[in-house]
């Protein structure tokens, strides 16, 4: 048996060669249990949409620029009017982490001593010992901490009076995941308790009721048409997440990166709808694809299955180099493209193939 410092030096050997969220993917694979990695890696029955949400990046193809002398690139982020601000257009996906290892939640919220961004608390990887309550006194004062409800058939009263204390807790921010009506499925041997089964079939009603009871920047996470995000936002949204919850709901379904252009469009083309924040996720696994959507119109990126598996491999450290990753990535296309200011990516940088 080796010791917790020869334990330690093998992470640390091993972290040093992985070199690209792919690299990632592969390592995470050898420290999972086969339900876990189910968990984490499947999609839904035939498993379309989650290979389309990755495949489609290449769908777009970046126009390479030279002679414009840009060495270095901004990347700080603003959103709701300053009133949650980030260091990098992208950020860790509400998630839950908990069947990885206990408190695994935790070592999301270290990362806060690393980043400056938005982190979403997912509502299913709170445990006994982390309460929404407390959770903010765990991450630097003023960090952009945001909540992510899930509502399920029997929490929803006691969900709508946590969100009217939810500022004065310290949240800078509320999401609404409204994508899981029918529940995650996968097409794998995924053990029960892993999956929650009573989520309940969001309707505008319940975004309203949440809208009455903050003050808070309020997202709704798990839109891919146009007419939905309207309706979210007429209902109280100040953001959108453009997601397929990562290909484990719908099968068959369109890709996120295929989606996000035409919601982004139609939001920009109304005056009651124009100034929502647009966020995306799924799929995305590289700099470049970062770089893609914000080129189609999102403000901001949300990584999931990236997070895991950094997380299984070295913990915070793990998950820290996976965000570091993608941000080498992203700042290199980004100069290669002539980008000097990640908040300020025009289509014009696309070619669609
Ligand atoms: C294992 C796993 C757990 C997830 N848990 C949540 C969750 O608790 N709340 C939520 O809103 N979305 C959850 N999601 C969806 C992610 O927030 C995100 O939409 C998706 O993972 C993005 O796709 P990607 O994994 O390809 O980056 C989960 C996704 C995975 C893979």
């Amino acid at each position: 048996m080796k010791s917790l410092e020869e334990q330690a030096g093998d992470k640390l050997a091993r972290d040093s060669k992985l070199l690209s969220v792919f690299d990632y993917e592969e390592a995470a694979k050898l420290s999972l249990s086969e339900e876990v990695r189910n968990y984490i890696y499947r999609g839904t029955e035939s498993e379309s949409t989650l290979r389309r949400n990755e495949e489609a990046f290449s769908r777009y193809l970046l126009r390479r620029r030279v002679l414009h002398g840009i060495v270095s690139v901004k990347t700080e982020a603003s959103y709701f009017d300053g009133r949650i601000r980030s260091e990098i257009p992208f950020f860790p996906s509400s998630i839950n982490v908990s069947p990885l290892y206990p408190n695994a939640l935790l070592d999301i919220l270290r990362l806060s001593k690393k980043y400056y961004f938005p982190i979403f608390v997912s509502h299913l990887a709170l445990g006994p010992s982390l309460e929404i309550p407390k959770l903010p006194s765990l991450v630097p004062q003023d960090f952009p901490l945001l909540w992510q409800i899930y509502f399920e058939t029997n929490n929803k009263d006691r969900i709508l009076k946590d969100v009217s204390r939810a500022k004065e807790w310290g949240y800078k921010g509320i999401t609404i995941t409204v994508d899981t009506e029918q529940n995650v499925k996968l097409g794998y041997e995924v053990p029960k308790q892993l999956m929650s089964e009573s989520f309940l079939a969001v309707t505008p009603k319940e975004i309203r009721e949440v809208r009455e009871r903050t003050s808070l920047p309020l997202i709704v996470k798990g839109l891919m048409t146009p007419e939905d995000s309207e309706l979210a936002v007429e209902s109280g949204a100040d953001g959108v997440v453009v997601s397929n919850h990562g290909g484990r709901t719908l099968d068959e379904g369109e890709a996120t990166i295929e989606a996000l252009p035409k919601i982004a469009k139609h939001l920009k083309g109304k005056r009651a709808t124009r100034r929502t924040e647009i966020f995306v996720d799924g799929g995305i696994r590289k700099g470049t694809s970062i770089l893609k959507a914000l080129a189609l119109g999102a403000r901001g990126c949300l990584i999931g299955r990236p997070i895991f598996w950094g997380l299984a491999v070295n913990r915070a450290e793990g998950a820290s180099n996976v965000i570091q990753i993608l941000r080498s990535e992203l700042t290199r296309a980004a100069i290669l493209c002539g980008v000097k200011d990640t908040s300020r990516v025009s289509g014009k940088i696309l070619v669609k193939c």
